[in-house]
């Protein structure tokens, strides 16, 4: 390499660098939860570390914020997060948040309803099979995808 294109790759790294980083501009995701859930703070760390920007909000009770967001109570779960505009209660794995953000269905939001052992932010010795919910604004469930039992 002669010292003009060295100079001209070391003057393009940079910008392709912050280019790169504009990009890949994390999607953030708002979580509300309360204080004492552990399992709450494994799911937030989950999606940290696929790569969302995640930011939570310690509150009394996560029941009015699925009201707020349109989550049906039979897919209540421990925490309630907001992702453009998409509400995600429970345990609901990345990948599937990160398809639903491609595909974008006409739809209020995902859900893991309950507290699954094996599921992101629950993970043990076991793992329950399990599926997760895709729920519109008038309360209607659809199964997103599955996954099987561990033992
Ligand atoms: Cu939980
Ligand atoms: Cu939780």
């Amino acid at each position: 390499m002669n010292r003009k294109s060295f100079l001209r790759a070391a003057l393009a790294l940079p910008v392709a660098g912050l280019a790169g980083r504009l990009l890949a501009a994390a999607t953030h995701v708002q979580v509300y939860k309360t204080a004492t859930c552990g399992c709450c703070g494994q799911w937030v760390a989950h999606m940290k570390s696929n790569g969302f920007d995640v930011q939570f909000e310690n509150v009394p009770d996560t029941a009015p914020y699925r009201q707020k967001y349109g989550v049906p109570e039979a897919m209540a779960s421990c925490h309630t997060a907001v992702v453009e505009g998409y509400a995600i209660e429970g345990h609901v794995p990345a990948a599937d948040i990160q398809r639903l953000l491609r595909e974008k269905p006409k739809a209020a939001g995902l859900a893991v309803p309950g507290m699954v052992m094996g599921s992101p932010g629950m993970e043990g010795s076991t793992a329950q099979a399990y599926s997760v919910m895709l729920f519109t604004a008038d309360g209607k469930t659809s199964v997103w995808s599955k996954y099987p039992a561990k033992s």
